[in-house]
């Protein structure tokens, strides 16, 4: 094999990416299949995994397999990553790509989620960190017990350029949305416990990395798009394949010397 394909080969491992069934999880998990992982996609909506998995060619198909997991709740963590182990084999790696949908906690997406900083109910914020920093943490709890089996492994936390700078409330316009406070702190503090995790966990031959991806072109209104791009350098908003080779380097021997870091992928959004 050519040194180059070497570095960035996934063959024989086997990872998790939860959330995998949302829009970059989804593609996330495409690219290290393509380079030659397993995939075990964990997500609340096995609906949605599985209308996606459907229109893949049968050789991709074959190499994702779906479980159903809320990463909220710590039995259900410890329950399905054990089934993986048992049905799968040794688990090589984590990438968490989920962030709160609105599963848990009964909120009124528009005025409780999307409420301001002076109105921000205390039900969203427990509910958004419940996911995104909780569940976060879980994953990573319960994940390295079956790393520490193969003496060593990577773990790929999901931030946001929010979770580096605070959004700037301009873009939002008349929409009605904005980016909340519970995200961007959630966020922020993915970035931290991942360097937590790097430094505690390196003598075990674990790597942990931070990708802060930048806003996908998602069927946003012409007005948000209009103003995002005119902050962000490269004058776009991403694709949502754009982050695979980020975390094709994560994930790999690429990055073999690379932990407790935080890969910025934003169109130099951060930049300015
Ligand atoms: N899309 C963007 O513009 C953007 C920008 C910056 C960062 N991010 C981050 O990238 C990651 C992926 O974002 P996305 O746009 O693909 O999101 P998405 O909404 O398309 O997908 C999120 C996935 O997480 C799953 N999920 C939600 N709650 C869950 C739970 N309790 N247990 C298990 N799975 C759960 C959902 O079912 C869904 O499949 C998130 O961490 C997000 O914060 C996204």
């Amino acid at each position: 094999m050519k040194k180059v394909n070497k570095l960035f080969s996934m063959k024989d491992e086997l990872i998790v990416v939860a959330g995998g069934a949302g829009q970059i999880g989804f593609s996330l998990s495409q690219v290290l299949v393509m380079a030659g992982a397993q995939v075990a996609i964990a997500d609340i909506d096995v609906e949605m995994a599985k209308n996606k998995i459907d229109l893949l060619d049968k050789e991709m198909q074959r190499s994702i397999s779906l479980y159903n997991l809320n990463v909220a709740m710590e039995a259900e963590t410890k329950q399905v990553l054990k089934e993986i182990r048992t049905k799968q084999g040794k688990i090589t790696g984590l990438v968490n790509a989920f962030h709160y949908k609105g599963n848990t906690r009964k909120l009124d997406t528009n005025s409780d989620f999307f409420a301001s900083f002076e109105d921000y109910p205390l039900e969203a914020w427990d509910a958004v960190n419940d996911i995104n920093l909780r569940g976060t943490f879980l994953m990573c709890k319960e994940i390295v017990p079956f790393l520490k089996e193969n003496n060593g492994g990577v773990i790929a936390n999901i931030s946001s350029t929010y979770g580096n700078v605070s959004p700037n409330k301009s873009i939002y316009g008349s929409s009605g949305i904005n980016s909340p406070v519970a995200y961007a702190a959630s966020k922020a503090g993915i970035i931290n416990l991942t360097r937590y995790l790097a430094t505690h966990l390196a003598e075990y031959g674990i790597r942990a990395n931070v990708l802060s991806p930048g806003g996908v072109l998602n069927n946003q209104s012409k007005e948000f798009v209009n103003n995002y791009n005119n902050l962000t350098p490269l004058g776009r908003m991403a694709e949502p394949d754009e982050y695979q080779g980020a975390i094709l380097f994560l994930m790999s021997n690429a990055s073999s010397y690379m932990t407790g870091a935080n890969l910025i992928v934003d169109g130099g959004w951060t930049a300015w």
